[in-house]
């Protein structure tokens, strides 16, 4: 079964790290990747795919940012099921904030809500560290290669 890559940012730096996510899993598993803006929760159960990668910053007082609220609260008000699927979560944060990293608890807390079952544990970056986000989505997206392989195979 094939993995969708999900991102929701406002500056661009969750849409750099989906990509590169997307390019490194794509090596063991067809990847698509979408903007939370243009993409619905019917577009998802639609496409049958069975594990779903989540990239998030947290913006405002801590929410989801770009499209990630509208498209959470179109999943949630379908009261989709989503029993067989598989999710994985990569944060973007800055732990200046009180509401560091919250969105990609939200993400958690949704999709468990729904049904799906987290695969890893959830990755944080946080911008006040200096690190280069996309550099350290690659890194992780490597560690889980072997996850997402097993996923799409069961
Ligand atoms: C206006 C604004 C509000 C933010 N609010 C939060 C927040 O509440 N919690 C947090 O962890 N990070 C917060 N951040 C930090 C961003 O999540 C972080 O810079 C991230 O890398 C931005 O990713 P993006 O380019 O994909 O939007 C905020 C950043 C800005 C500019």
């Amino acid at each position: 079964m094939s993995v969708v890559v999900l991102y929701g940012t406002e500056t661009g730096n969750a849409e750099e790290c989906a990509i590169e996510i997307s390019r490194v899993m794509g090596e063991v598993a067809p990847v698509d990747v979408h903007d939370m803006s243009d993409y619905s929760p019917q577009q998802l159960l639609a496409s049958g795919a069975g594990t779903v990668v989540v990239v998030t910053a947290t913006h405002g007082e801590g929410e989801l940012a770009g499209g990630g609220v509208r498209f959470f609260d179109a999943l949630l008000a379908m009261s989709a099921r989503l029993e067989g699927v598989r999710f994985m979560v990569f944060g973007l944060g800055d732990s200046y904030y009180t509401t560091y990293n919250r969105a990609s608890e939200i993400v958690v807390e949704q999709m468990s809500a729904l049904g799906a079952t987290q695969l890893g544990a959830t990755f944080r970056y946080d911008a006040s560290s200096g690190d280069d986000p996309e550099e350290l989505a690659g890194e992780w997206a490597r560690e889980m290669r072997a996850v997402i392989a097993a996923s799409v195979a069961s």
